[in-house]
């Protein structure tokens, strides 16, 4: 890749994302070349050595030009280069189109072109990298944030329709990756508004109390939310997490789905670890998706569920399947939870898998590296 490549300036560059689609492989992974050399370049020391100069001194490429005085040429142009990206990389419009293009990206992962999984993990996983350099200096949160409408088919006349704020994960803290609606939610948002009565919606007692756990956007609630009066229902419902700004960002989503008033979904905080005491036993249904992916976190929404989940409740969990890496073999860690353990007894009774069904991946939906989701009923069991 030519320096001159490096600096032009990424919206007139990168492939448009309306033809990502379309792309070659070649051209994706060039263009996430060129963005990780403008703005992930190597730290290099202050001052060169001769030879160390001479070896990472950029080819030349004619960009420079030859008429700056006493400077030597070698030296000169390197910084001019160095020059051409630092005003390149300040550009707030360049960084700002940046931004939305590698979150497309990583939005339509499974959609590009790559001939092998593997090339296009790798394609997500630079996109990701290139978009936590922005950490450093991130513009603002309303700059950054990506609005997403989800329009879902029901069984009865009305759509339910949602629009959620889907902030760009900054890579400043690992731990927001409830910024996102992940693959699960959607593709169990879609099932919910299509049978309702499938998982009980239509049962639920009068003023009941729904929880959904690790909610990041609050997809699953804000769609219950909608769906839940068009099929006569009414219940109030929590959408909890434990991040701060993954909450904020949930109620942000409920105030633009609900506004202020008479709002049926609230965002409240709720570690799987410690839920809170006031809590135990509410939940007439309990939702969770796209919340397994450490080894731990099976054993800790287990005693979490075993907490709230009211008697005669159903717990629906969705458990993305990712057959590559860490992940590998992360649904089995929820089959293993939710066998024959003390905690999941009450006075009689056991908390046990009812049911699972093996979700397809929808072409479109979910990052690259999803194969599809494990769907659990949940609920008590004669001991
Ligand atoms: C991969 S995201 C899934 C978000 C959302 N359910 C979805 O499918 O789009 C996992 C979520 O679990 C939350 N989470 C992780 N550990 C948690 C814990 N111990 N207690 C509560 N929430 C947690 C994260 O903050 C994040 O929002």
């Amino acid at each position: 890749m030519s320096i001159l490549t490096c600096c032009v300036p990424p919206s007139s560059s990168l492939p448009p994302v309306r033809s990502l689609r379309t792309a070659s492989e070649d051209s994706i992974t060039t263009a996430l070349h060129s963005l990780q050399a403008l703005y992930c370049p190597l730290r290099l020391p202050a001052t060169l050595s001769k030879d160390k100069e001479a070896a990472t001194a950029p080819v030349d490429s004619g960009y420079v030009s030859e008429d700056e005085g006493e400077v030597a040429p070698l030296q000169r142009r390197y910084s001019t280069t160095e020059d051409a990206f630092a005003a390149l990389r300040a550009d707030p419009y360049e960084k700002d189109f940046t931004v939305r293009w590698l979150t497309s990206l990583i939005a339509r992962a499974s959609e590009l072109p790559f001939d092998s999984e593997e090339a296009r993990e790798k394609a997500v996983d630079d996109a990701a990298f290139i978009l936590s350099s922005f950490s450093d200096s991130p513009t603002t949160e309303e700059d950054e944030a990506l609005s997403r409408d989800f329009v879902f088919q029901t069984s009865h006349d009305s759509n339910v329709t949602i629009q959620i704020n889907d902030a760009p994960l900054t890579g400043a803290d690992h731990t927001d990756v409830g910024l996102q609606s992940w693959g699960a939610s959607i593709v169990f948002s879609e099932m919910m508004c299509k049978d309702p009565e499938r998982f009980g919606l239509d049962q639920l007692p009068e003023n009941a109390t729904i929880i959904e756990l690790g909610a990041g956007t609050a997809l699953i609630s804000l769609t219950l939310g909608k769906l839940l009066p068009s099929i006569g229902a009414k219940a109030q419902i929590l959408a909890t997490d434990y991040h701060t700004a993954v909450l904020e960002n949930a109620r942000t989503n409920i105030i633009t789905n609900f506004g202020t008033d008479n709002v049926p979904v609230d965002a409240m905080l709720l570690d799987w670890a410690t839920p809170p005491p006031a809590l135990a036993a509410s939940a007439n249904m309990l939702f969770a998706a796209d919340v397994v992916y450490a080894p731990e976190h099976s054993a800790w929404l287990r005693d979490c569920a075993a907490h709230l989940l009211a008697p005669e409740a159903t717990f629906w969990l969705v458990v993305t399947v990712r057959s590559h890496g860490k992940f590998n073999g992360i649904p089995g860690t929820a089959e293993t939870a939710f066998e024959d353990f003390e905690s999941t007894r009450r006075g009689g009774k056991a908390l046990r898998i009812i049911d699972k069904e093996m979700l397809d991946k929808k072409r479109g939906v979910g990052r690259g590296d999803e194969n599809g989701y494990m769907l659990f009923k949940i609920g008590w069991v004669d001991a």
